[in-house]
């Protein structure tokens, strides 16, 4: 039988003190969030995707940009927001000079939902303890929740879209800024609200 040091410590009478496991109280490591997220299996959605989307840029960005789960594009590439809406976030994006390199984007689920089902209330909760984790490790000075999924889970609302746009929220206990706009995808169905997600960004910049 092995020994270990606290073991010899204490036949001596001498009491030692021993870390619990304080994981939660750890900074989080983002490569092994990063590993934990991609080996996740809390949920259904699991058996369904090609892969995890973790989140992509700059993970210690001023900006965290949240939207509601992957699309198929997305599971194939790894990569959020790599379809049309895409395109149309980078856009949203570049109008305010940022590129995703600025940013950190990610959703509220990790996992491909088949169908591009909205989120269910079971899904969200299994997964946004990552997302919880996430904000926590790059401490965002402000975060953009794209379309009312996002918004309803960082603000804990019901609340209609049109309602939470053009004020400043507050996330958890951290209170980290919250604004709200348009999904990319409602937007390239509704190209008239464009005018409004661009004064949205506009806020957001003068908000950094
Ligand atoms: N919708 C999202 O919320 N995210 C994507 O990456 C694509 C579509």
């Amino acid at each position: 039988m092995t020994l270990s040091r606290h073991d010899y410590l204490r036949a001596m009478g001498i009491d030692t003190w021993q870390l619990k496991n304080t994981s939660a109280a750890i900074p989080d490591d983002w490569d092994g969030l990063r590993r934990e997220v991609a080996a996740c299996t809390a949920c259904p959605l699991h058996h369904g995707r090609s892969q995890t989307v973790f989140g992509t840029g700059n993970p210690h960005a001023r900006l965290m940009v949240i939207g509601e789960a992957p699309g198929a594009h997305e599971d194939r590439q790894g990569e959020p927001f790599v379809g049309a809406a895409g395109q149309l976030l980078d856009a949203m994006l570049a109008a305010i000079q940022l590129s995703r390199r600025d940013v950190f984007i990610t959703h509220l689920l990790k996992c491909h939902p088949p169908e591009n089902h909205a989120p269910l209330p079971a899904e969200i909760a299994q997964c946004t303890p990552f997302l919880a984790r996430q904000i926590a490790h790059v401490k965002p000075d402000l975060l953009l929740a794209v379309g009312r999924i996002a918004a309803h889970h960082l603000l804990n609302t019901q609340m209609p879209l049109d309602t939470l746009r053009e004020k400043t929220h507050h996330y958890g206990e951290t209170r980290i800024p919250v604004r709200v706009t348009y999904h990319p995808a409602e937007l390239l169905r509704n190209p008239a609200d464009k005018v409004h997600a661009f004064m949205d960004l506009q806020q957001v910049w003068r908000l950094l």
